[in-house]
């Protein structure tokens, strides 16, 4: 197998559309059945079908013709690797993914059950998207590396070395997975990683995902007198926590939507005109995403464009916030405590915990007397950028030319996968983020949903990437 590598890419692959023709049945099963297990991390009471997830996915690796798999124990959720080594003198792709999944909440707004996967047509979608939790984020796009494997080693076109690596805690974290690759790194010593685990622009304008933000995650509490109060009796009178964390909330922003906090910006990079307007490039209408939300105007950080807000700008927002009476009917109270979930994403060069730290010690500042401030740190990461001339990166875009006919644009996104950063460092090799999923495939919200298409076009797309990174690591 170890001259695979020196036939030309385009005497190869014939087979890809074909074999996906004939087995995309089977490719659609295997896949619903992954994504009827509730792997939700983040709730206890789900974790036999977290474990019995990894089991599934262990199986499949090895039907894939995968050698060695096996299920990682970890202090949470364990790591299913597998691998095959045709020849350790050709280059290795470590391929991460994720197994488990958000929680689906809030259930009712669900068309139909989150893990009970179904196949409807959308005006994006008309050859029809699996609808269920982990559809897109990130069963379906994992998977897709399983079935590109598993034709690559039916048919001998398998030309280097793949690891696969598939987490169950990238949900909340990645918290045993940095352990693991930090005690790990012989093991799993590659050439470049590869995760299908973000978007494209549009199905007709692939991108490759160049960028990643960072993430700190706290929660912050307030508490004023030692118990509920009637709201007459003590209301005007004591601090209401609720009142209180609001209006401290509502100071983190200024007036032109600048983040309050000391500090805050002081390393976020500052991307030069040029940068900016070649960023301007991509295709966006602002009709269609105010359309696509039923807003009737964006919002957001002054002097910068919403693709630029939703990229290569840091932000703070409140992902929950909770306090006093919520039930049916009204209770007249002032609560003791009031609480909320708040995340900051990153850019490159801030350093998460630095900026956990100047916000902890904003928040207790900005406290008024007759509270008491805590806040409680969660999780968080670095974000990650890539440059476009790298081996795994100019292999990437030759894959999708192959298969869209269009170069892909580099896109910067807006999420987060805090564990990429943590490669470079630990493993010393890029990551190259080939994502397949839409912006309007619903991640971590009801009705999650994968395209058909995407899934497939994905898998076809796969081997591409491994035939032009053999080649171009040897030419
Ligand atoms: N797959 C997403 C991240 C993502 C989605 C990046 C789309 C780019 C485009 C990942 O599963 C995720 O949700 N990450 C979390 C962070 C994590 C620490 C909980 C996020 O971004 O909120
Ligand atoms: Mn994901
Ligand atoms: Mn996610």
């Amino acid at each position: 197998a170890s001259d695979v590598y020196k036939r030309q890419p385009n005497n190869l692959m014939q087979n890809i559309n074909s074999y996906i023709k004939e087995h995309k049945q089977r490719f659609l099963d295997e896949l619903i059945a992954i994504l009827k297990i509730p792997s939700i991390s983040a709730d206890s009471a789900y974790k036999a079908d977290v474990l019995e997830t990894a089991k599934v996915i262990k199986l499949s690796l090895e039907k894939a013709g995968c050698e060695h798999v096996e299920i990682c124990e970890t202090d949470g959720y364990p790591i299913v690797y597998g691998e095959k080594i045709i020849d350790k003198s050709l280059p290795t792709v470590l391929v991460y993914g994720h197994y488990d999944v958000q929680p689906p909440d809030p259930l009712d707004l669900w068309l139909s059950p989150p893990f009970d996967p179904v196949i409807k047509n959308t005006e994006l979608h008309p050859d029809g998207a699996i609808f269920a939790r982990g559809a897109c984020d990130d069963k379906g796009q994992m998977y897709m590396h399983v079935k590109a494997m598993e034709y690559m080693t039916a048919n001998n076109e398998l030309p280097c070395n793949v690891k696969f690596m598939i987490e169950g805690e990238e949900e909340v974290g990645s918290v045993n997975l940095s352990k693991f690759v930090a005690a790990n790194r012989e093991k799993l010593e590659n050439d470049v990683i590869l995760i299908s685990d973000t978007g494209m622009i549009a199905k007709d304008v692939p991108s490759i995902t160049t960028g990643l933000r960072g993430l700190s995650y706290v929660e912050v509490e307030v508490t004023g007198p030692n118990r509920d109060l009637h709201s007459g009796l003590y209301g005007g009178a004591v601090a209401n926590p609720i009142n209180v964390l609001t209006k401290m909330i509502a100071s983190l922003h200024d007036e032109n939507n600048h983040i309050t906090i000391p500090g805050f910006y002081d390393k976020v990079e500052n991307l030069s005109d040029a940068e900016r307007s070649e960023m301007a490039k991509a295709p966006f209408s602002l009709e269609n995403y105010k359309d696509a939300l039923d807003i009737d105007a964006v919002y957001g950080e002054e002097g910068y464009t919403t693709n630029e807000r939703n990229s290569i700008r840091p932000t703070l927002d409140v992902n929950g916030i909770w306090g006093g009476y919520t039930g049916e009917g009204a209770k007249t109270v002032i609560a003791s405590k009031a609480y909320a979930k708040i995340s900051m994403r990153l850019v490159p060069n801030q350093d998460w915990e630095e900026i956990t730290t100047l916000f902890k010690t904003h928040f207790e500042n900005i406290a008024p007397k007759g509270v008491k401030v805590k806040v409680n740190p969660h999780h968080g990461g670095q974000g990650y950028v890539t440059p476009i001339d790298s081996i795994g990166y100019r292999a990437a875009s030759k894959a999708y030319e192959e298969t869209f006919g269009k170069t892909p644009i580099p896109q910067r996104s807006g999420g987060s996968i805090p564990i990429v950063s943590l490669f470079e460092e630990e493993l010393k090799s890029k990551t190259i983020l080939m994502g397949f999923g839409l912006d309007s495939d619903a991640i971590h919200s009801p009705n999650e949903h994968f395209g058909v298409w995407n899934y497939l076009k994905g898998i076809e797309t796969i081997p591409w990437f491994y035939k032009y990174f053999t080649c171009l690591l040897y030419t």
